[in-house]
């Protein structure tokens, strides 16, 4: 299932100085909450006739507008809209790579709504259409050019999680957030077989959850995410096995508690709560150490968090990250 990636992580993107600069301070934390509900609750995403959504697999989606390049991305070669669309794991439409974009065609992506509960002041609810507002432009929506940790360099599209999460008020309380994809086994064929105990659901520690690199994510290739890839609106932790990125997501929970997720449910000695790609420790079946990008034959070296360590390894210092696997 996981293959993991990357090598070296580069920004260099070239934008005018007061977007630079705006991101720079979104990067320090130091945007509130307020600008955490523009991200969402103001963007315009999608042009209006967005709203018609395409639920042909072979068909591309439409365009996403003003995106806006992440200072995050890297510049590597991109993995094709092809491959990226063909080559899935989306175990609601079935187990093989092929399948979800052959048995999700029936999938409706709209209406959407994601709802926010728990450990937090406001809980409620977002309708993907107030993303879609046309009116009240938002310069935040980024292009994240990023590693996969499956062996893929994709253009993803979407808002960082931590401002909307913000937008909630997260208590004190609120150690991990708690994520659950849809149930809809009329819709998803895989889902009427119970070889995994749906729905699928993930979690991320807090500060995970805020980190600018976890990216709710609604689109890849400037366009609205097919079906296959997780259509509305998935979850992108560029520096954790593909696994944690789960897929149409309908809630959110903030929980005192680490929230259980599927793959350690399922078998809790290969995956872990934090599957952090890390070369130094292997799956109980395969090294982790290399790995193949898919398009090319030669196997490259794991790196460390995805490449990504230089951002991220700040939030596991002084674990075992053997035992916290
Ligand atoms: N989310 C849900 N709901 N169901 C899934 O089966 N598979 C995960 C993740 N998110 C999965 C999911 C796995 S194992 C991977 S590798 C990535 O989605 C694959 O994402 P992609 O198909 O867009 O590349």
């Amino acid at each position: 299932m996981l293959i993991k990636q990357s090598e070296d992580f580069k920004a260099s993107e070239v934008t005018p100085e007061s977007i630079y600069r705006e991101r720079r301070r979104f990067m320090q934390g130091t945007l509130g909450i307020a600008s955490g509900a523009a991200l969402l609750g103001g963007a315009g995403l999608l042009s209006p006739s967005a709203r018609a959504i395409a639920t042909d697999p072979d068909a591309k989606g439409e365009e996403l507008r003003y995106v806006i390049e992440s200072e995050l991305s890297t510049d590597e070669e991109l993995t094709s809209y092809d491959d990226i669309t063909r080559y899935n794991n989306f175990y609601e439409f079935g187990t093989d790579k092929g399948d979800p974009k052959k048995h999700s065609r029936r999938f409706k992506p709209r209406p959407w709504s994601v709802s926010f509960s728990g450990e937090c002041e406001k809980p409620g609810v977002l309708d993907l259409d107030d993303v879609i507002n046309p009116h009240q432009l938002e310069e935040r929506i980024y292009r994240l050019r990023c590693v996969e940790a499956w062996s893929m360099v994709i253009p993803w599209v979407g808002v960082p999680l931590g401002p909307v999460l913000e937008r909630f008020r997260p208590t004190s309380k609120a150690k991990y957030v708690a994520f659950t994809s849809v149930l809809r086994p009329d819709e998803m064929p895989g889902q009427k077989r119970s070889f995994i105990d749906w729905p699928y659901v993930e979690g991320l520690r807090i500060d995970e959850a805020m980190h600018p690199l976890t990216l709710l994510t609604v689109g890849l290739y400037g366009r609205v995410l097919p079906n296959q890839n997780g259509a509305p609106i998935r979850l992108v932790v560029p520096w954790k096995y593909g696994f944690k990125s789960i897929k149409s997501v309908v809630s959110i929970a903030f929980t005192e508690d680490e929230p259980p997720t599927t793959w350690n449910i399922e078998n809790a000695r290969e995956y872990g709560f934090y599957s952090n790609v890390n070369p130094e420790v292997d799956h109980p079946r395969w090294s982790q150490k290399r790995e193949r990008r898919i398009g090319f034959f030669s196997k490259r070296e794991t790196l460390m968090f995805n490449g990504y360590a230089d951002q991220v390894a700040h939030l596991y210092e002084g674990m075992d990250l053997a035992k916290y696997y």
